[in-house]
């Protein structure tokens, strides 16, 4: 096989003869995905909302598959809110390429607010995307294949561990997510299906500074990262190969934090002012009010 555009630790030809699904596959963290995938020889499905970003994105993609690969892709636009969408994804999947051996959730939404500024109808939209969308794609590619031939699912989520001020939508939403793995991977386990997370810490992308309101946020976070650098697209998409893989065939239910430690060290990309507003309980003050409310009940009682 003559070599793609991207390279790849793992070894040539590791997935020739799977079939991926990748949602959100056309741009930033999914397209990395995609593109080590096509590179180690799999036929992928990337599904977006968004049609003609899709197609664009698919065309681009199969340009670079070399012509000896047996690597093949296709775009099915799906609105992953939509269960009749994601029950088509399926369906046409398994018609296209005859079988579904890894899904990859990565399609998601969000933006940047305080939570106090989160209208309801923006916070059902963001979980209705990541939460349930995630969710109809674990049953829908279970119900369709998975159940009888069983898989591998790795769902893409956030480094949420301190929770995500200024995100609170989307961080609960994939906490959820993280439960959500570890009952399916228990559910699943007898059906030979494996469950399990990555969560990317601070990448730059195209699409992740789109998010922002301030993309030179990121040039601020590299040195708070033990790391002292931001993380690469590729070390998301080899964290993803790995767990698709058989290299991971005894691990489900887990989550992979690829952070350059962040999740252990400080949180520096949140400021809290400075403030005297914080409530304290005052013990003395209680102590003598229950004294003499105790001198008020004994002398009643003279
Ligand atoms: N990416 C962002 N939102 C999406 C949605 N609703 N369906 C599929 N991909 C998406």
């Amino acid at each position: 096989m003559a070599a793609s555009r991207v390279s790849s630790v793992f070894r040539t030809g590791l997935f020739v003869d799977k079939v991926a699904i990748v949602t959100g596959g056309g741009t930033g963290i999914g397209r990395a995905i995609v593109q080590e995938l096509l590179h180690l020889g799999c036929k992928v499905v990337i599904a977006s909302r968004n049609e003609e970003r899709l197609h664009k994105s698919e065309n681009c993609l199969r340009q670079e598959i070399p012509k000896n690969s047996p690597a093949e892709i296709k775009s099915i636009q799906c609105n992953i809110r939509k269960e009749e969408e994601v029950k088509n994804l399926m369906s046409s999947t398994i018609s296209a390429f005859g079988k579904i051996d890894y899904l990859v959730n990565n399609g998601g939404g969000q933006f940047a607010s305080p939570a106090s500024a989160i209208r309801t109808k923006g916070w059902n939209a963001v979980v209705d995307t990541n939460l349930t969308g995630t969710f109809l794609c674990c049953r829908e590619v279970y119900n369709a294949w998975m159940e009888e031939h069983g898989g591998s699912i790795v769902n893409i989520v956030v480094d949420l561990w301190n929770g995500f001020p200024g995100m609170a939508h989307t961080s609960a939403a994939r906490a959820g997510i993280v439960n959500l793995s570890k009952s399916l991977s228990l559910e699943w386990a007898h059906n030979g299906v494996r469950i399990n997370n990555v969560a990317p810490g601070t990448v730059y992308s195209e699409t992740a500074a789109a998010n922002y309101p301030n993309p030179e946020l990121f040039n601020q976070v590299g040195p708070t990262v033990p790391a002292k650098r931001l993380g690469k697209l590729e070390e998301i998409s080899a964290a993803v190969c790995f767990l698709l893989s058989p290299a991971a065939s005894y691990i489900t239910g887990d989550t992979i934090k690829v952070d350059g430690g962040s999740s252990l060290y400080g949180h520096a990309m949140w400021e809290i002012p400075d403030h005297d507003k914080y409530p304290v309980y005052n013990w003395d003050e209680d102590e003598q009010v229950a004294k003499e409310q105790c001198n008020k009940m004994t002398k009643s009682k003279l």
